[in-house]
């Protein structure tokens, strides 16, 4: 059965002053599929996450989810949508708990208390449910920001480097909690991130943006097989580094 995609990106751009950041993409994304951005470091991931949760106005171009325009229907898109990256601004002096409270109640999640309970426990964040914000370490404050972002059960997650603070071990946790939470609720994820292996053991499909624009698109193997390398990060080397 055919279903239709939970995002519709068509001829995207954006520019800043002269530079072309997003140059004139078009991509979908399905319901339950996990889909990894990735691209050297200026490709234009970040604006792209920026213009999907409408944080930043595309110059040109358009962007649907749940089939409806994102610029004209954002309050209601934005409910079934939410995001983590090193952008979010928390207020500081708060501990996590009040942190996680006040955004329980901004998305009206039911049962906050249980809820943050546990996705405290997912997380491995019981023992900083107290401190404040301003206290933790980077990976700490990346493992809140994650919990921020599973709080209101959202159909489409958006996450900008989501495990890059985080060890190791946090990090394979992390790739699994968000696996079982998109097997579980068939929530839909774009991701970046300049991990690789990441890159091919999480995603359904990859998109690799280079100078703002899509140059290869595909389940990561079969991009990998048509640049003719021996791994992702093989691939990623031969084309950043090409002239
Ligand atoms: N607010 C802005 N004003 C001007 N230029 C910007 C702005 N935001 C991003 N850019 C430029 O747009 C380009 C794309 O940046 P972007 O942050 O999207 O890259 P990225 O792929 O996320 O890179 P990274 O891997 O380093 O996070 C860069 O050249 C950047 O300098
Ligand atoms: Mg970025």
């Amino acid at each position: 059965m055919q279903t239709n995609p939970v995002v519709e990106v068509k001829n995207l751009t954006k520019i800043f002053n002269s530079l072309k950041a997003v140059d004139n993409i078009s991509f979908e994304m399905h319901p339950g599929e996990i889909l990894g951005l990735l691209g050297p470091n200026g490709a234009g991931k970040t604006t792209t996450l920026q213009m999907l949760l409408a944080l930043t106005i595309p110059t040109s171009g358009e962007i649907k989810i749940f089939g409806l325009d994102l610029e004209q229907n954002r309050e209601k898109i934005l409910h079934d949508v939410n995001f983590s990256s090193s952008y979010v601004a928390m207020p500081y002096s708060l501990t996590v708990m009040e942190n996680l409270m006040v955004f329980a109640r901004l998305y009206g999640v039911h049962n906050p208390q249980t809820r943050i309970a546990q996705l405290l426990n997912d997380f491995e964040a019981e023992d900083v449910k107290d401190k404040a914000v301003r206290s933790l370490s980077s990976g700490q404050i990346t493992r809140v920001c994650l919990i921020k972002a599973l709080l209101n059960d959202p159909k489409i997650l958006f996450l900008d480097e989501p495990t890059a603070s985080l060890d190791p071990d946090i990090a394979d946790k992390t790739r699994r909690l968000l696996k079982k939470v998109k097997e579980e609720k068939g929530m839909s994820i774009l991701y970046t991130s300049h991990n690789m292996r990441e890159m091919e053991e999480m995603s359904d499909r990859i998109i690799f943006l280079d100078k703002g624009t899509i140059i290869a698109m595909g389940r990561p193997e079969e991009v990998q097989a048509h640049f003719k390398g021996e791994s992702l990060e093989d691939v990623f080397l031969k084309i950043a580094r090409r002239e």
